[in-house]
């Protein structure tokens, strides 16, 4: 009985499903990504090191445009952006989506085509907008009624802007109640339930200089079933009609935005992108025949499922705690490169990296080095007993909404983002250092 126990516990250590697909075994314990031994990234970058696999990145906008191949695909950069992102992005022919300024000007800086770049955001400020028409942003999504005003006035009677709708379509999804967006209890959109967005709508397409081409809608995040789409979907289809015969206006565009599931610990359950696209496509098309609809083009908008499985979190073990039953495992980053655990429960699966062990395992919690109690990466996982400082742990499934939710707490710094490719590794971001929280610190 103990034996088979353990035996399942060391295959679930040895089980490599939510790693990048280049990841291989070294010997001594060692793993490698993208060609490169994680051990050397951390000697050679330090830690905590957020280590990005380029190959798997570009494989997964490949999947997307294979799955999509009638669709726009637009990355969802909030999940993460950087330079060398922008250009993988774009060389793999994704779209991007974007939700500030910042976003915005770092992709355009960084050689986007701005016509490709939806402008999303349910509080835009002035800079927003004003970026977003200097830029030349190929539309804005009008998440709320008072934008509709804005916009038109900053276009000015001359200008020509694409927009598009977010709708609220009224479908409860998602991994956690703070990601699920689909219904009315919540900031963004606008309701179709209410008739929100079919009053937005009309006084839309009142604005000459705004043209509506399509609705958008984004019903939550880490979505692992596809009947939530599907419902949307539909009432998106619907809504489109009804806009066709009260206005008399065809849209062209269907956004169903983003929000695909992925597994952070082997055995978790994920989209099934396959099955999503055919789906999505077979009711798209029998919902248009049904209302005698021109069918839209679909556009969808990814962000966790095209950069979470490509990037690996590096930590060094700086203290181990035995505390009563527990063991305490504490590295050298915490929930200011990750805050996810603390923000909506996630689980993750920290892996012993850079030596081999044979000292049994035993449940430790992985915790951080921030002054919280609540500073925990990893709750009660299997690690080798004889786990102690100095030792590397790398933490899967690390690429989407950690380095881009960072905080500066307690001055730590965010880490360096290191890429792997073909058995090289490069600096893309470098480590936040003191010298960068003193040079914006700039009064006394
Ligand atoms: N489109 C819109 C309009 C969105 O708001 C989002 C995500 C996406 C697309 C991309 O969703 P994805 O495919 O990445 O799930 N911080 C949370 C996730 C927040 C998602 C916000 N919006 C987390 O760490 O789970």
């Amino acid at each position: 009985m103990t034996v088979t126990v353990l035996s399942e516990v060391a295959a679930g250590a040895e089980d490599l499903s939510v790693w990048p697909a280049s990841t291989q075994r070294l010997p001594h314990g060692g793993l490698a990504v993208g060609g490169v031994s994680l051990a050397e990234v951390a000697d050679r970058f330090e830690t905590p090191a957020y280590v990005l696999d380029e190959g798997e990145v570009r494989g997964r906008c490949r999947t997307y445009q294979d799955a999509f191949p009638a669709a726009d695909v637009l990355y969802a950069a909030k999940a993460f952006l950087s330079r060398a992102m922008v250009r993988w992005v774009r060389e793999e022919g994704l779209g991007l989506d974007v939700c500030s300024a910042g976003e915005l000007e770092l992709a355009v800086t960084a050689g986007f085509p701005p016509e490709r770049i939806v402008l999303h955001g349910n509080a835009k400020s002035p800079r927003d907008l004003e970026a977003a028409l200097r830029l030349g942003v190929g539309r804005i999504v009008i998440d709320g009624p008072s934008e509709i005003a804005r916009i038109a006035a900053a276009v000015g009677p001359e200008g020509h802007q694409k927009v598009m709708v977010r709708v609220v379509p009224g479908v409860s999804a998602g991994g956690h109640d703070k990601i699920r967006t689909g219904t009315d209890d919540q900031k963004f959109g606008l309701s179709l339930t209410d008739g929100g967005a079919q009053h937005a709508i009309s006084r839309i397409l009142g604005q000459p200089q705004l043209e509506l081409t399509g609705l958008h809608c984004h019903i939550g995040s880490q979505i692992t079933e596809v009947k939530p789409y599907l419902v949307a979907l539909r009432r998106m289809v619907g809504l489109m009609a009804r806009i066709r015969d009260t206005h008399g206006v065809v849209l062209s565009e269907l956004d169903m935005g983003g929000g695909h599931g992925i597994a952070y610990r082997p055995g978790e359950p994920a989209l099934d992108l396959t099955a999503l696209a055919r789906r999505l496509r077979a009711e798209l098309h029998k919902g248009c025949a049904a209302a005698r609809l021109t069918v839209p083009r679909l556009l969808i908008e990814p962000g966790r499922a095209v950069v979470g499985p490509a990037g690996v979190a590096v930590y060094r073990v700086l203290a181990v705690k035995h505390t009563g039953e527990k063991v305490f495992v504490a590295v050298d980053g915490g929930m200011s490169d990750n805050p996810r655990p603390a923000l909506y429960g996630v689980r993750y699966a920290p892996r012993l990296i850079g030596r081999a062990s044979t000292a049994g395992r035993r449940t430790a919690t992985v915790v951080g080095r921030h002054c919280e109690a609540g500073d925990v990466l990893a709750a009660d996982v299997e690690l080798p007993g004889d786990i102690h400082p100095g030792d590397l742990l790398a933490v899967p499934v690390a690429g989407a909404y950690q380095l881009s939710m960072a905080s500066g707490y307690n001055l730590v710094g965010r880490p360096a983002v290191v890429a792997v490719h073909q058995g090289s590794a490069r600096l893309l971001v470098r480590r936040e250092t003191l010298d960068d929280f003193r040079s914006r610190d700039i009064g006394d």
